[in-house]
C-alpha cells in the first residue's frame, strides 16, 4: 500500500516515517525545498528519539520517500494524509488556511477515489470544510469524481513520539463512509495484531476526541497547579498531597505534577481552540476558561516567587536558569515557560544566564536577540557554567542530569545557594541540609 502524508512536520514526520517503518510506501510532501532536500540525505530538522533512524533505514530501503510535488505524488497513491501546521489565530481560533490550501490543490489533482484523512489538529467540522474545498475544485473541472474525507487524530507526545505511534493506547478513525473505514482499517492493520486499538466513530466525533483529550490533560494540570497555590497559602506539602490523591485509582498519578505551567505545541494551542469554538456556538465554556487562565497565571508563578523573595527591582541580580525547552526529551520551545520567565526577568532589569541539555540552538534563534547581543542574557555551555556568580539557580525543565547535580560545585560557582524548583524535583530538607535555600512549587521547606 501506498499512502501520501501532506506535511513534514512534527507529525507528519513522524507519521511518515512510523507507516513506512511498518511497511507501508510513503510518500511526504512538503514545500519547504530545503527541507526536503536535508530529509531524503537522513538529516531531521526536530530532536525526536528514534525518529533520526527511522527515516535513514526507510529512505535507504525505498519505503520513504521526500518530494515538494503534492501532484506527483498523488499519481502513486489515493490516500493523501493533511499533517500541516493549525497555528493559533488572533483569536485563539486554530488556523485552517494550511489545511484548506491542501484541500484545494488535492481537488486540483484527483483523478480517481481517494481518502483524505485529516491528521492535524482541527476544530469540528473542519472535513466539512476540506470536503467542500476539494469539491469546489472538483466541480471547477466539471468532475464528477467520489471521494471520501476521514478524521484521524494523532496523540504523540514529543520526546515519546515514535514509540506512542508504534504502540499506540488507542487509534481514533473518525469516518462517515464504509468504505473509507475500510482503508483505515487495511493500514492500521499492523498496529491491531496484537490488540484491538483502533475506535471507529463519526468524522465529527473524532474532531471533538481531539479537543477533549487534550482539554482534560490540561485541566489535570491546571486542577494540581491550582492546589499547589493554595498549599503554598496554606503551608501544606503539594508532594504529600499529590502522592495522597494519586494513589486513588480513579484519580492516578500521571498528569497531576504541580509545575510553571503546561507549555508546548498542542495543549495551549488546543484548550484556546476549543474555548473559541465553543464561543462560537454561544456556549461559555466555564471550565476550560478557568484552565486557560490558571495556566497563563502559572507561567508566571517562578518570577512572582522571585520577586517575592529579591523584591521587584532586579536590577544587580542574576539568575541561572536549567531547561529551556517546554519539557525534557525535546528542543521545541514552544509556549515554554523558560521564555516567561527569561523575558520578565529581564525587564525588572536582572541578567540571565541559561542551559538546556538539548534545546541551545533553537533557544539562540527563540530567546530575545537583543539581550543576548548585550550580554544581559547569556547562552551557558553546561549546567555549572551557568550557575556563575547568579544569585539564584532557577530549575525550569526537569531533564535527568538535573536531578541529582553536584550541589558542591553549585555551591561554589553561584553567589547566593538559593534553588527556585520549578518542577518539585528536589527534596527541600536534602536541598537545605546542603545548605541551600529552597523555593518549590506548593511545597514546605
Ligand atoms: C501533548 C499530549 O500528551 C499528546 O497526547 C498530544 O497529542 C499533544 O500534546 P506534548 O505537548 O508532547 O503532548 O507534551 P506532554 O508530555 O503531554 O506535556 C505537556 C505539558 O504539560 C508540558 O509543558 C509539561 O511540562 C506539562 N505537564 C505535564 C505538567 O506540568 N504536569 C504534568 O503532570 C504533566
Amino acid at each position: 500500500m501506498h499512502i501520501v502524508v501532506v506535511g513534514t512536520g512534527y507529525v507528519g514526520l513522524v507519521t511518515g516515517a512510523c507507516f513506512a517503518e511498518m511497511g507501508l510506501t510513503v510518500t511526504c510532501v512538503d514545500i519547504d525545498a530545503a527541507k526536503v532536500a536535508a530529509l531524503r540525505e537522513g538529516i531531521i530538522p526536530i530532536h525526536e528519539p528514534g525518529l533520526e533512524t527511522l527515516v535513514k533505514t526507510n529512505v535507504a530501503e525505498g519505503r520513504l520517500m521526500f518530494t515538494t510535488s503534492l501532484a506527483e505524488a498523488m499519481a502513486s497513491s489515493g490516500i493523501y494524509f493533511i499533517a500541516v501546521g493549525t497555528p493559533s489565530g488572533e483569536d485563539g481560533s486554530a488556523d485552517l488556511r494550511h489545511v484548506l490550501n491542501v484541500a484545494r490543490e488535492i481537488g486540483r489533482n484527483l483523478t480517481s477515489y481517494a481518502v483524505i484523512v485529516d491528521k492535524s489538529t482541527v476544530p469540528v467540522g473542519t472535513a466539512d470544510q476540506v470536503r467542500a474545498a476539494i469539491r469546489e475544485e472538483l466541480d471547477a473541472r466539471g468532475e464528477q469524481l467520489e471521494f471520501d474525507v476521514v478524521s484521524n487524530p494523532e496523540f504523540l507526545k514529543e520526546g515519546a513520539a515514535v514509540a506512542d505511534f508504534m504502540k499506540p493506547d488507542r487509534i481514533i478513525v473518525g469516518a462517515d463512509s464504509e468504505r473509507a473505514a475500510e482503508t483505515m482499517r487495511r493500514i492500521y492493520a499492523p498496529f491491531n495484531r496484537n490488540r484491538l486499538r483502533t475506535l471507529f466513530m463519526g468524522v465529527r466525533d473524532a474532531e471533538m476526541t481531539k479537543y477533549a483529550a487534550n482539554a482534560m490533560l490540561a485541566t489535570k494540570i491546571s486542577f494540581i497547579n491550582e492546589i499547589a497555590a493554595l498549599c503554598d497559602c496554606l503551608d501544606v506539602d503539594v508532594e504529600n498531597v499529590r502522592r495522597g490523591i494519586g494513589s486513588d485509582q480513579r484519580i492516578g498519578f500521571q498528569f497531576i505534577y504541580p509545575g510553571c505551567g503546561y507549555g508546548g505545541s498542542c495543549f495551549p494551542k488546543d484548550v484556546k481552540a476549543l474555548i473559541h469554538t465553543a464561543r462560537n456556538c454561544d456556549f461559555t465554556p466555564r471550565l476550560l476558561d478557568a484552565v486557560e487562565q490558571r495556566n497563563r497565571e502559572q507561567r508566571r508563578v517562578l518570577f512572582d516567587k522571585i520577586t517575592a523573595r529579591f523584591g521587584a527591582d532586579l536590577s544587580g541580580l542574576s539568575f541561572g536558569l536549567w531547561g529551556l525547552a517546554f519539557k525534557p526529551g525535546t528542543d521545541d520551545m514552544r509556549e515554554a515557560p523558560s521564555k516567561v520567565l527569561i523575558e520578565a526577568l529581564l525587564a525588572a532589569g536582572a541578567r540571565v544566564r541559561a542551559y538546556d541539555p538539548v534545546a541551545m540552538e533553537v533557544a539562540r534563534r527563540e530567546l530575545p536577540a537583543a539581550a543576548l547581543a548585550d550580554g544581559r542574557l547569556v547562552l551557558a555551555d553546561n549546567q555549572y557554567a551557568a550557575l556563575a556568580g547568579v544569585d539564584a539557580m532557577v530549575l525550569v525543565t526537569e531533564w535527568k542530569p538535573f536531578r541529582f547535580p553536584d550541589f558542591a560545585a553549585m555551591k561554589t560557582a553561584m553567589k547566593q545557594p538559593i534553588i527556585f524548583d520549578g518542577r518539585n524535583q528536589y527534596d527541600p530538607r536534602m536541598i537545605s541540609d546542603e545548605g541551600f535555600e529552597y523555593v518549590g512549587i506548593g511545597r514546605r521547606g
